[in-house]
């Protein structure tokens, strides 16, 4: 479903999004096939929405479901039976799990990438944690929870530098002016398509030193304090349309990394022979995408 999403929404890859009009023309005209591709979107969104939330309905009667946003929504309200309510639930989760699956997943995969090209960041990520969870060979060790978040910021200054590193949506989601405006004395008539190069502002070098470089540092000041930076904000778009879930995000990539570099030391995979299997080919968001 997500990559029907990142094809429909893109501007080049349909004339249609180009030429509105050609909405009108039958599928089986030539120039129509697009039509399939819609109908097949069409049918992957709905089984997005009806699939998971029928399981969290099967589940909830048989006393087997978990504390969800989904189960906590239909025990809630009075209005669980109102099939408008029943609705927006469906759609909201489906909404959620649908712009946040792909996008967290692929910032957590740059990461541990990321933290295994990297000893050094892995190494400072666990003297920061020791110092507030206790050593993992101590009896008083305990795992990280969101309390511990104002008191980890080299661990939230790596949530930043993963994001920035390899954010997961280069260009955005195109919008289209609802006025005609002037950028640098360039035109933009009303109703143009505009694409925001949010890889080239994270990676642009005048704000980022060695932008290819994993460096949390960036963040932080000479007192180990998180820096405010508000360009990494373009990792979640900008304006009104920004991205609503970038709280959740952040929240659940920092316990991610915090749970991982508490309870594991991240290296190299080894080979039958024992050696380090080369991942020479996936080091650095500048050769390309990783995902
Ligand atoms: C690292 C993780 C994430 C990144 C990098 C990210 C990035 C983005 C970006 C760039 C946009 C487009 C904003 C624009 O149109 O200008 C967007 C939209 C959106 N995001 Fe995220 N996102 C992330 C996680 C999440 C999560 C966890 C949720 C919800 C649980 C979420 C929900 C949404 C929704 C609903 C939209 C569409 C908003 C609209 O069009 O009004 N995202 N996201």
């Amino acid at each position: 479903m997500t990559q029907e999403v990142a094809l429909g929404i893109s501007p080049s890859d349909f004339l249609v999004n180009v030429f509105p009009l050609m909405k009108y023309i039958p599928s089986w005209c030539p120039g129509g096939q697009f039509k399939h591709f819609a109908a097949q979107a069409r049918r992957s969104g709905q089984e997005l929405v009806e699939t998971p939330f029928q399981f969290l309905r099967n589940s909830i009667e048989n006393g087997t479901s978990k504390s969800s946003f989904g189960a906590n929504a239909l025990s809630k309200s009075v209005s669980s039976s109102n099939p408008t309510y029943i609705q927006d639930i469906k759609e909201v989760a489906a909404t959620m799990y649908g712009a946040a699956s792909d996008t967290t997943v692929g910032v957590m995969h740059a990461c541990v990438l990321a933290l295994v090209l990297h000893p050094r960041v892995q190494e400072l990520a666990r003297q920061e944690l020791d110092g507030v969870l206790g050593s993992s060979d101590s009896p008083g060790f305990r795992l990280p929870t969101h309390r511990d978040r104002r008191d980890l910021p080299y661990i939230e200054a790596i949530v930043k530098e993963a994001t920035r590193w390899w954010q997961p949506l280069a260009t955005g989601i195109p919008h289209a002016t609802t006025e005609e405006d002037e950028y640098r004395g360039w035109r933009i008539p009303k109703g143009s398509v505009i694409v925001t190069n949010a890889w080239a502002i994270l990676h642009d070098a005048g704000r980022y030193a060695e932008p290819y470089e994993f460096r949390p540092e960036r963040f932080l000041n000479g007192e180990g304090n998180l820096i405010d930076d508000s360009v990494i904000g373009s990792a979640f778009g900008n304006g009104r349309r920004a991205c609503p879930g970038r709280s959740l995000a952040e929240a659940s990539l920092f316990i991610q990394i915090a749970s991982v570099l508490a309870s594991f030391k991240l290296g190299l995979a080894k080979d039958e022979n024992g050696k380090d299997i080369d991942i020479g080919h996936a080091t650095s968001p500048r050769d390309g995408f990783l995902l």
